[in-house]
Formats: C-alpha cells, sequence, structure tokens
C-alpha cells in the first residue's frame, strides 16, 4: 500500500466525544480536514455550533450530557442518523476533579469514573454491532499519564485512566477479531481547559516540560499523526495498545 491509501480516511464516518473544547475539538477538526465526516459529542451547545461552522460542512453535532445512562441509547441513534453508523469513535470527553486523597467526595469519584471510563466502554459496545457489520472500525480512547504516573490530586482521575488503559486491552481482546481495532492515546501535557492550572503556572510548566526527552511540553498538532495513524488502515494490526504521546515523559 502507498502511504495516501495506508492514511486514506475519505469517506469514513467518526463520532468525537468532548468535541466542544481542547483534544477532542482538535481531533475532531483534524479529521473533518481529512475528509471524514464527522459528529462531535459534548454538553455545551453554542461551542460544538461553533466548531461546527468552522468545518465547513464537514461536521455536524448532538448536545448531550454523556453522565446520564438513560441517554447513552438516545445519543448512539441520534448520531448514526446523521450521516450513519461511525466507521471511528473518539472517546476523548473527559473531566479531572483534581482533589486530594483526603477529600475525594463520592459525587466527584461518581463522575469521574463516569465520563472518564464507563461511558467510553458504554458508547463503544453501542457503536460496535455496526463496526461488526462492516468488518472495519477504530476506537480510540483517550488515556493520560494518570494511566500509569501518580500524580497530586489525582486520586479519582489516575484510577479512571488507569482503567481506561485496562479497558482497552479488554475491548481489543472482545472485537478486534471483527476488524476493530481499539487502542488508546495517552497525552503528555496539552494546552487545553483541563490543564488551565498547570499552563497557568510557570513553575509547574516549566517542571513538567522538564520531564520530558524533548524539553518541551505539547501542542495540540503534535497528536495529529497518532491520530490518523490510530483511525487509518495504516494501523490495521495495532490493537489493545497505549500509544503515550508525551515528548518521552514517561520515558524518563
Ligand atoms: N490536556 C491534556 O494535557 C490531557 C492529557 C492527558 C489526557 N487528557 C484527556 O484528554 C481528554 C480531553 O481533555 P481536554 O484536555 O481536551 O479537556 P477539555 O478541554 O476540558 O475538554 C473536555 C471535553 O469533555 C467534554 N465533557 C466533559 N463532561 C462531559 C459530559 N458530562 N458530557 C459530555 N461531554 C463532556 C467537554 O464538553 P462540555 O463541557 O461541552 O460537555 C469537553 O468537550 C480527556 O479525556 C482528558 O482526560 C488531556
Amino acid at each position: 500500500m502507498n502511504t495516501e491509501e495506508l492514511f486514506n480516511l475519505r469517506g469514513k464516518v467518526a463520532c468525537v466525544t468532548g468535541a466542544s473544547s481542547g483534544i477532542g475539538k482538535h481531533t475532531a477538526t483534524l479529521l473533518a480536514n481529512n475528509g471524514v465526516k464527522v459528529v462531535g459529542v459534548a454538553r455545551n451547545q453554542d461551542l460544538l455550533n461553533d466548531w461546527a461552522k468552522e468545518t465547513e460542512g464537514h461536521s455536524s453535532f448532538v448536545s448531550v450530557d454523556l453522565s446520564k445512562r438513560s441517554l447513552i441509547k438516545d445519543t448512539v441513534k441520534k448520531v448514526t442518523e446523521i450521516y450513519g453508523p461511525p466507521d471511528i469513535l473518539i472517546n476523548a470527553a473527559g473531566i479531572n476533579t483534581r482533589e486530594h486523597a483526603d477529600d475525594v467526595t463520592f459525587d466527584n469519584w461518581d463522575k469521574t469514573i463516569e465520563i472518564n471510563l464507563s461511558v467510553p466502554f458504554f458508547l463503544s459496545q453501542a457503536f460496535v454491532p455496526e463496526m461488526q457489520k462492516k468488518n472495519w472500525g477504530r476506537i480510540i480512547n483517550i488515556a493520560s499519564l494518570q494511566s500509569r504516573r501518580a500524580f497530586p490530586s489525582g486520586i479519582s482521575y489516575g484510577a479512571s485512566k488507569g482503567g481506561v488503559e485496562q479497558l482497552t486491552r479488554a475491548m481489543a481482546e472482545a472485537w478486534s477479531s471483527h476488524g476493530i481495532m481499539v487502542n488508546s492515546l495517552a497525552p503528555g501535557f496539552f494546552p487545553t481547559e483541563l490543564t488551565k492550572t498547570v499552563f497557568s503556572n510557570p513553575v509547574l510548566f516549566d517542571k513538567h516540560a522538564k520531564q520530558t526527552c524533548v524539553g518541551k511540553n505539547g501542542c495540540l498538532t503534535d497528536l495529529d499523526g497518532p491520530i490518523i495513524f490510530l483511525s487509518s488502515d495504516a494501523s490495521k494490526y495495532v490493537t489493545g495498545q497505549i500509544l503515550f504521546v508525551d515528548g518521552g515523559f514517561t520515558a524518563k
């Protein structure tokens, strides 16, 4: 296969959660710019609308609170009605409540596990039957440095992201014999709403940059190659893997 064929995404349909902001929004735009019809999913309708306008007719959106389990089935139906069943699912919606272990509440624990871990599984489970029919699918879960490393005030977030790593392997085991490759992309530090506390603190910013091998924190376009790779035929024998896109943070 030549490069063009390997990475060609033209005509595919994708569902990207967290498309109103940060990594999800960047990913959704990247896919739309590469000929994918993208349905973005998040709560904030205004932000989703602004994003969809930027993609000039290559996208649409469903505004929903994914933490409400009763809405998952209806969300999948709405997403599918727009461009047909997705070939690619990117599970990028996520939260970090940043509480010290002593202060973690039942409520924030449940919210974090729900949106970061349970939603990626149940959305995937709902989209998989149509991918199986085509014998082709790509699911990308967004993991984290905290899938493997402990950070201050990262108890519930770290537990959820550790879970995402194992969830990815278990989903691959369940579904990859049907042509569905399931992988995680684990970003280092990238500037988004979620990491404002890091990027607005010069001491933390420098500390994290120095921990990488390349000597700097990420910028969103650093994710482009890995996202296209994991979404395309180029990754047709890659599944159950966690790809750290962290400038070597976890290598040291
Ligand atoms: N930024 C980083 O450096 C970094 C590093 C490692 C991993 N990650 C992971 O990357 C993913 C994206 O994070 P980000 O940094 O891009 O953060 P972000 O800018 O805060 O985006 C989070 C997204 O999740 C959506 N979301 C949150 N709760 C939701 C809910 N209940 N229902 C539907 N959508 C919901 C938000 O949309 P609404 O508010 O509109 O609902 C938003 O689009 C997360 O899984 C995060 O853990 C980020």
